[in-house]
């Protein structure tokens, strides 16, 4: 039996502001199993980061019930958000967020330093291996071209062996080519290794090559 790794239903996120309210993810049910590779798409501002934060537990939601490899975290503290997420979900970010004043390679282990894990420099090089920049360990994010960095946030988001990988609009700031190239990877991860992933994005070319898709409008599932 496959097992589930997400679990949401009606989850619901407000953001309270001085003036209104805003209901960023509005009683969305979604479920996401182990082996799953499920593009979340629709335009900007539909609820998409949101989404993927609060599922994510990078974010408390405001209501409903949100199940996370099994755990009801709809009331979690934010100790045991991160409890529930540190190791087990990679994230992969528009903005790359690598550390300037750090290799390629030291990039990759820095989530198992954060994990209390011992650092694994044979670990971190197999998997810039995997997304084909072995050749590129001991650069720094400068020396490296945008698709080669955000490959290395690929690799960076694999360091502790998560189960599940979130990637928010990662082809955002890539062109077409570098784009399809971190699909492709996307892809491969999946049917290789059995990886589950949620990734975010507007394109609908390259949204539609995930195995599952997933509509968001105006934070309803669509
Ligand atoms: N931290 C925040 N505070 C207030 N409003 C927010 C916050 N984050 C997102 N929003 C609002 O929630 C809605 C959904 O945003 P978001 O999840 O970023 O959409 P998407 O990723 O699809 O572009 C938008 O109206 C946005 O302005
Ligand atoms: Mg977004």
């Amino acid at each position: 039996m496959k097992e589930t790794i997400i679990k949401a239903e009606k989850l619901t996120k407000a953001f309270k502001m001085p003036a209104e309210e805003i209901v960023a993810v509005d009683a969305v049910d979604i479920q996401i199993d182990e082996g799953d590779f499920v593009s979340l798409m629709g335009p900007s501002g539909s609820g998409k980061t949101t989404l993927l934060d609060v599922i994510g537990c990078l974010d408390f939601l405001t209501s409903g019930r949100l199940l996370v490899f099994g755990r009801d975290v709809s009331s979690a503290r934010e100790s045991e958000l991160v409890a529930r997420r540190r190791g087990r979900i990679g994230f992969v970010f528009q903005e790359f967020l690598l550390l300037p004043e750090l290799t390629a390679l030291e990039n990759v282990e820095l989530p198992m330093i954060f994990a209390r894990m011992k650092p694994d420099p044979e670990k971190a090089r197999q998997l810039l291996e995997k997304v084909g920049l072995g050749g590129r360990a001991d650069h720094l994010p400068k020396e490296l071209s945008g698709g080669e960095r955000q490959r290395v946030a690929v690799a960076r988001s694999l360091a502790t062996s998560p189960k599940l990988l979130l990637a928010d609009e990662p082809t955002g700031n890539l062109d077409t080519r570098n784009s399809q190239e971190i699909f492709s990877l996307f892809r491969k991860l999946n049917e290789e290794d059995g990886l589950t992933i949620v990734v975010t994005t507007h394109d609908r070319e390259l949204g539609s090559q995930a195995a599952r898709t997933v509509r968001l409008k105006d934070g309803k599932i669509a």
